[in-house]
C-alpha cells in the first residue's frame, strides 16, 4: 500500500510540480529519456503504431500517401528535434497537450518505458524530411518575412530550424495547416504546455498576419 502511494506521488505528482513556467519538465522524465543512448531497431518496432497516423516515412499524411488524408491533420515528425519530440511525448501524455486521438497511444503500455520513448523518438530521428510539405497560398509572403524575422526568428531561427537546447520546434518543411492549428491553439491557451514568452509575442496577431508568417514559416 504505502509503495504504490510513494510510487503514486513520485510519477503522477512529481513532474508536475518540477513544470516551469515554460512548461519544461525539469529533472522529469523528458530529461531522463534525453539522456539515454536510443536503440534505434527496438525504435523502429515502436514505430509500426506511430506510423498508423504518422505514415511510415513520419512524413503526416500528403498526397498520396495515408488512405485517409486531410491536408495537415498529422504533423511531419521526420526531421524534428529529438528533445522536441519527447517533450511533446510527455505533454500529450500528461494532458499538457490535447490529442485525444494519440493519447493512448502515448501510455506505457503502447509505448513502453523511458528507455523505449528514447528508442522510438531516436528513430525517428534517423528518418529523412519530406519537403514537399504543405504550404499556404502565397498571397503575401513579403509581409509573412517580414512578420516572421521580427516576431519568430530569434526562437525558431532564420530558417526555421528551431534549437534542439531550449525544446524550440523546428518550423521549416511542417505542414502549414497544422501548425496554423497549433498557432491558434497556442494563441488562445488552447495548448497549455507553449511557451509564456510566445504567448505573448503573438498576442496581437490579426488572422490575416497569421496566415501570412506561418504560409511563410512552412516555406523555409
Ligand atoms: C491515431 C493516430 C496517431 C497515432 C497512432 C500517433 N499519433 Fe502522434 N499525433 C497524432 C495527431 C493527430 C497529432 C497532432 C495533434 C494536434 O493537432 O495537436 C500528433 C502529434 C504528435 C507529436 C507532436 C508533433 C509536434 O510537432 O509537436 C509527436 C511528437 C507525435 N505525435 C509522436 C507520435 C509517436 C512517437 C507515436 C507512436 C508511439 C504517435 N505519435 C502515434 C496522431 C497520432
Ligand atoms: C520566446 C520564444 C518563441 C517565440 C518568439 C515564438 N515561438 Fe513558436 N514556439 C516556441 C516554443 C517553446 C514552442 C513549443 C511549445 C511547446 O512545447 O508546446 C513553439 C511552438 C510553435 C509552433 C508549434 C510547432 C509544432 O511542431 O507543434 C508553431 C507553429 C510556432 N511556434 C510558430 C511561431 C511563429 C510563427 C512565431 C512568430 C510569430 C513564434 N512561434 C514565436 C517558442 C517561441
Amino acid at each position: 500500500m504505502y509503495i504504490k502511494l510513494i510510487a503514486f506521488i513520485f510519477i503522477v505528482i512529481s513532474p508536475s510540480l518540477y513544470c516551469g513556467w515554460d512548461g519544461l519538465d525539469r529533472g522529469g522524465k523528458s530529461e531522463e529519456a534525453m539522456k539515454l543512448v536510443p536503440n534505434i531497431e527496438n525504435g523502429k518496432n515502436i514505430y509500426e503504431t506511430c506510423a498508423l497516423c504518422h505514415t511510415e516515412q513520419g512524413w503526416g499524411m500528403t498526397p498520396g500517401i495515408g488512405r485517409y488524408y486531410v491536408p495537415g491533420a498529422y504533423p511531419q515528425l521526420a526531421g524534428q528535434h529529438q528533445s522536441v519530440l519527447i517533450k511533446q511525448l510527455y505533454d500529450i501524455r500528461d494532458l499538457n497537450r490535447d490529442n485525444p486521438v494519440m493519447y493512448p497511444f502515448t501510455l506505457d503500455k503502447y509505448i513502453g518505458g523511458v528507455q523505449d520513448v528514447a528508442d522510438v523518438t531516436g528513430y525517428i530521428a534517423t528518418l529523412p524530411v519530406n519537403q514537399q510539405n504543405h504550404h499556404g497560398k502565397g498571397d503575401n509572403l513579403k509581409n509573412g518575412k517580414k512578420l516572421y524575422e521580427k516576431n519568430c526568428s530569434r526562437c525558431h531561427g532564420d530558417n526555421g530550424e528551431g534549437d534542439k537546447d531550449n525544446f524550440y520546434p523546428k518550423l521549416s518543411n511542417q505542414h502549414y495547416q497544422y501548425m496554423l492549428r497549433q498557432f491558434l491553439w497556442i494563441k488562445e491557451g488552447k495548448r497549455r504546455n507553449a511557451n509564456i514568452k510566445m504567448i505573448k509575442q503573438i498576442q496581437n496577431f490579426k488572422y490575416k498576419d497569421i496566415v501570412d508568417v506561418i504560409d511563410y514559416a512552412s516555406r523555409l
